[in-house]
C-alpha cells in the first residue's frame, strides 16, 4: 500500500477482476531484472495452491498465462506484487526490484494466453502491484467455500501458514481474522471444539485437511 500511495496519481489501476470470492485490482509497475536468486520469491516453500502447481523455480507455469491468470494465483496468498516472465511464468512476491529495473523494451515477450499483452522476457519480469478490496483496501466480507481449496507446502513451512485460537463462535473467529496483525485471508472454524484456525492463504493448509469445520475466505 505504501508504494501505491507514493506513486499516487501516476498509478492507474488497469484492471478490476472478480474471480470466485475475491476482488482486486492490479497495475503495471515496470520491467525488472531477475536472476537465479528470484526477485519475486513469495512462492518459496509452496508446492501447490488449489490447482496451481508451484515449480522448483518458485513460479506457476501456464501456457494460457496472462496478467489476469497470475493475479488470480497470487491473490490466493494476498501477495502485493506479481511478475510475469518469458511468456508463461508467474511469480508472486512481498517485495520486488532487488536486482534493479530494466528497460521496458526488455519485457517484450508476448503472453502465452494473449499475444497482445507482454509477459516479461528472458530474466525479465513485467511486475504488477495488486490492490485488494473495493472498500478502501479493507477486505471485510467473508464467503463460505465448502470446496475447501488446498494449500500444500514444505513441512518446515507448514506451521507458518496458519495459527489457532480458542474462540466460541464463527463471528468471533472471523472478527479475529479481520483484525489480525499478521495477514489472515481465511478461517476454518470448528463448532464442536470451538477452535478457530486463522489461515494466511485463502486455502486450507494440508496439515488441517482432516480438521472438520466451516471454511470462510475473505472477499
Ligand atoms: C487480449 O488483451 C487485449 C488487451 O488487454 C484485450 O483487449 C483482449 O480482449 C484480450 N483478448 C482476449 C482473447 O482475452
Ligand atoms: C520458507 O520456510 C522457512 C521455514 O519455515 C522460512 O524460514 C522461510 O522464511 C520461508 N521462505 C519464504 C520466502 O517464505
Amino acid at each position: 500500500m505504501m508504494l501505491v500511495l507514493r506513486l499516487g496519481a501516476a498509478l492507474v489501476f488497469a484492471a478490476s477482476v472478480a474471480l470466485g470470492d475475491k476482488t482486486y485490482e492490479y497495475s503495471y509497475l515496470g520491467c525488472f531484472v531477475d536472476s537465479a536468486d528470484r526477485d519475486l520469491n513469495g512462492l518459496t516453500n509452496i508446492t501447490k495452491m488449489a490447482d496451481f502447481e508451484v515449480k522448483s523455480y518458485v513460479a506457476v507455469q501456464g501456457t494460457a498465462m496472462t496478467p489476469d491468470y497470475c493475479a488470480n494465483v497470487c491473490s490466493l496468498g494476498g501477495f502485493p506484487y506479481f511478475g510475469l516472465q518469458l511468456n508463461s511464468y508467474c511469480f508472486c512476491g512481498r517485495s520486488y526490484g532487488s536486482h534493479g529495473q530494466a528497460e521496458d523494451s526488455d519485457c517484450n515477450t508476448p503472453c502465452g494466453g494473449n499475444a497482445s499483452i507482454n509477459c516479461g522476457g528472458p530474466w525479465r519480469n513485467s511486475v504488477f502491484a495488486m490492490r485488494y478490496g473495493s472498500d478502501n483496501g479493507c477486505r471485510s466480507s467473508y464467503r463460505p467455500n465448502p470446496s475447501r481449496p488446498q494449500l500444500v507446502v514444505s513441512s518446515s513451512y507448514s506451521k507458518a501458514t496458519y495459527w489457532t485460537e480458542a474462540i466460541p463462535n464463527v463471528a468471533g473467529c472471523i472478527q479475529m481474522c479481520n483484525t489480525a496483525a499478521s495477514s489472515c485471508l481465511a478461517v476454518l472454524f470448528n463448532r464442536q471444539a470451538r477452535l478457530c484456525q486463522l489461515l494466511k492463504f485463502a486455502l486450507v493448509p494440508q496439515a488441517l485437511n482432516t480438521v472438520e469445520g466451516e471454511f470462510y475466505a475473505r472477499g
